[in-house]
């Protein structure tokens, strides 16, 4: 093992070593599993679909584009992709079992499933060959990777020359009142959500603790420069509670 495999990382507030972070991460998304979509519609009042709508709207898919949605969960990024590429072009990818059987089961039942590869496997280490896509999307993964850096690194080799990568992720919230307030909900509201819904407090307290030690928008852009992409940007939705990042191969 390297000294930068034995590098301490953020899981919510602790900071532990990367490989309890993957097992922290997998406990989380094991138990949340169930009652996962349910749960993100209630605590952004629907808001996630939008931001997602408008990730995959903006994101220039042409339908011969072949696509992977990383850390996919249930498949939200998938069934949109789905709507503008024709033939079997999407790649689903997530580290946890039970998340990407979700999503098998969604796909089928919403009519996507044709269009759709299933893969259980972590960000640090995928299982296609160099430059396969392209197009690469992350929509709210990246916060629970264990290694951001090597994940981007590894992400850019699956990419196909001129792809891209575009990362939708909670980030800091803009102005001192609004930022106040969004604190209160989140510290105050959504753990005790999580305990309501699906009984489950520390998971929901993991969350609101893991958007607070994530990388900024300025520093995910300098993660960007650092491991190869090109013509990097990022956009901030809704005061910068979600930011758009994306960058080319
Ligand atoms: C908050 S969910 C997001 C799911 C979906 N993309 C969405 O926007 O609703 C985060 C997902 O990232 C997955 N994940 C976390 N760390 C990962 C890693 N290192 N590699 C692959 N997937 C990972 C989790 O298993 C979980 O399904």
């Amino acid at each position: 093992m390297s000294a930068k495999d034995n590098q301490k990382v953020y899981f919510g507030d602790k900071k532990v070593s990367k490989e309890s972070k993957k097992d922290g991460v997998e406990n989380i998304f094991t138990k949340v599993s169930e009652n996962y979509d349910l749960m993100n519609d209630v605590m952004s009042f629907g808001m996630h679909r939008l931001w997602k709508k408008s990730f995959v709207e903006t994101s220039q898919i042409e339908k011969d584009d072949i696509c992977l949605d990383l850390a996919a969960g249930t498949g939200d990024i998938a069934k949109l992709i789905s709507k503008k590429v024709k033939g079997k072009t999407i790649y689903l990818c997530d580290q946890n079992n039970e998340m990407i059987e979700k999503a098998k089961e969604r796909s089928l039942d919403e009519g996507f499933y044709q269009k759709c590869n299933f893969n259980v496997s972590s960000a640090e280490s995928l299982p296609y060959e160099d430059e396969t896509f392209d197009k690469v999307f992350i929509s709210f993964g990246f916060r629970n990777f264990s290694d951001k850096k090597g994940s981007l690194k590894e992400i850019n080799r699956v990419l196909k020359k001129g792809g891209s990568l575009q990362i939708l992720e909670f980030s800091a919230a803009q102005g001192k009142n609004f930022s106040k307030l969004y604190d209160f909900y989140s510290y105050n509201f959504i753990p005790k959500i999580g305990d309501f819904i699906s009984g489950d407090h520390a998971s929901y307290d993991y969350l609101v603790k893991s958007i607070r030690t994530h990388e900024n928008q300025e520093e995910m852009l300098e993660l960007f420069n650092q491991t190869g992409y090109l013509e990097s940007t990022y956009e901030n939705i809704f005061k910068g509670i979600v930011a758009l990042h994306r960058g080319i191969k």
